[in-house]
């Protein structure tokens, strides 16, 4: 039985749509018995710092060089890793803002990214992500559909993929959206838009 770490981000608490999506999938794990235990973490409660020249040095240090005054300052980004390196399920959910993931969730993503705990420099000077054999869903929610914006503008889940591929070996991302949310008379199935899962 697995462990599933879920992510929500959007500022509106139970009416988001993002969360309920996210959700569904939860609760279709946990039914199916593929997940045993659920760690919630609601960014809008814990909201990551941002990164700042302090935090960014400290980033870039080697681990035992850190002294208890500077691991406070990494306190939060040490919660990140724990967390998802805990994990093999991660649940993540976003309302769209602005064409792009919340800030919440790219904050997020800025805390967990770190040279030599996410990722390491090959010798010839490739990079291989440490966080392998994790699966991610990705629930978006977003006010207008994908098939009316012009191409290339999808812009959340390639930013996500690429990101966690990249900095931290993780490949497996399955994506879900709930869209037209700010259509008039909207009403939403989040069973039928998990029905591959
Ligand atoms: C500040 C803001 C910016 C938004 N930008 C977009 C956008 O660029 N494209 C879009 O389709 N919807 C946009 N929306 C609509 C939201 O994506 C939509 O309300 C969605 O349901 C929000 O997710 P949630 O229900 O999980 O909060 C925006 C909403 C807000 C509040």
């Amino acid at each position: 039985m697995k462990r599933a770490l879920h992510i929500t981000s959007s500022a509106r608490g139970g009416q988001s749509y993002s969360r309920g999506l996210s959700t569904a999938i939860i609760n279709k794990l946990v039914s199916r018995n593929e997940v045993s235990t659920v760690v919630e973490r609601d960014l809008t409660q814990s909201p990551p710092p941002f990164l700042d020249e302090t935090l960014i040095w400290e980033f870039y240090k080697q681990a035992g060089a850190t002294n208890g005054e500077e691991r406070q300052l990494l306190a939060y980004a040490d919660g990140v890793f724990n967390e998802i390196n805990q994990a093999d399920i991660i649940v993540l959910s976003t309302p769209m803002y602005n064409l792009g993931m919340s800030a919440l969730l790219k904050g997020w993503l800025d805390q967990l990214v770190r040279v030599g705990l996410t990722y390491k420099f090959n010798d010839d000077g490739s990079k291989s992500g440490c966080l392998t054999n994790k699966k991610v869903y990705l629930a978006i929610a977003s006010g207008g559909k994908l098939a009316f914006w012009p191409e290339g503008y999808e812009f959340i889940e390639s930013h996500i993929k690429a990101v966690f591929s990249t900095y931290a070996g993780i490949t497996d991302v399955s994506t879900y959206r709930v869209e037209g949310t700010a259509m008039p008379g909207v009403a939403i199935d989040y069973e039928e838009i998990i029905q591959s899962l």
